[in-house]
């Protein structure tokens, strides 16, 4: 079994941007990402310290809107209308969830498509389904970036996502679509699940479910990618994986914390860098 680095390879990958963000500033460019976060949850707030300090990490300039529980829609829409237009931003980013009375459909349909950087928006996500990118949704490709590390090749495989969210599931099963791989998307009406699992060679779980992939759903030397954060009875955090028992049956698998996670971070790092030259692209 090889365990898939998340830390290694996404501290790489900022590596990378990092000295592009560098060769920008010695030109007199900057890049810089604002992120809103609304309201208090626990989980929300240890997502956006990470993504503060990876942008630190690259030398990616960051603004910080932490808003009040009881902000108002027309509020959030108006910071985002203003972040649009100010020429300094280049990235903006709303960490997801907002609180229930708020629109999360309003809200990503304000943000202007060029500074969309996790590609939330209608337009990036008619992209992604076509293949042409101009934001890599950032989960599933970490993911991918994960898998290119250690070379593994997914053509002709048997993928399956289990998971079928917007953030997720669907970009996952397009990215590895586009990688040729004949792909399979349960979730929570699919019939046994179980026995579809077990004739993947690759299983991404996406379910927000504690030790959800147990071992006897998993054929031996499969590949397993765990995207879930959860907390276990201890309160440690734990993945949709029961990562002990799986381990010695997988090929590859991603360790939680330390595997999907980091990755994520790192492809938003590459987007804000990308939704620079985009901004520039467009001022000409
Ligand atoms: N909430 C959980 N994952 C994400 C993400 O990738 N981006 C945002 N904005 N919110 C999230």
């Amino acid at each position: 079994m090889i365990l898939l680095d998340g830390k290694k390879v996404s501290a790489n990958v900022k590596a990378e941007v990092a000295k592009e963000v560098k060769e920008l500033n010695e030109k007199g460019a900057s890049v810089c990402l604002a992120v809103v976060i609304v309201g208090e949850d626990p989980a929300s707030k240890i997502y956006v310290r990470n993504k503060k300090r990876a942008c630190e990490e690259c030398g990616i300039k960051s603004l910080e809107y932490a808003l009040p529980e009881n902000t108002s829609q027309e509020e959030l829409l108006s910071l985002i209308n203003k972040l649009n237009s100010d020429k300094e931003v280049n990235g903006i980013l709303v960490q997801m969830p907002l609180p229930k009375h708020l629109s999360e459909k309003a809200v990503i349909d304000a943000i202007s498509p060029l500074k969309d950087v996790d590609a939330f928006t209608d337009a990036n996500v008619g992209k992604i389904m076509i293949g042409s990118y101009n934001f890599l949704p950032c989960t599933p490709a970490g993911v991918m970036e994960l898998l290119k590390s250690e070379n593994i090749d997914i053509e002709g495989k048997n993928c399956v996502v289990i998971g079928r969210s917007n953030i997720v599931g669907k970009p996952m099963s397009m990215l590895l679509l586009h990688k040729n791989a004949t792909v399979t998307i349960c979730h929570s009406r699919t019939r046994d699940i179980a026995s579809i699992c077990r004739n993947a060679d690759l299983i991404v779980a996406a379910v927000g479910r504690k030790h959800f992939l147990t071992a006897d759903m998993v054929k031996e030397g499969a590949i397993i990618i765990d995207v879930g954060i959860n907390r276990d009875e201890n309160g440690k955090v734990c993945g949709d994986v029961d990562f002990e028992n799986v381990k010695e049956k997988a090929s590859y698998i991603t360790p939680v914390p330390g595997g999907v996670g980091p990755m994520t971070i790192s492809v938003l790092m590459k987007n804000t860098l990308k939704a620079a030259a985009l901004q520039r692209d467009t001022e000409i």
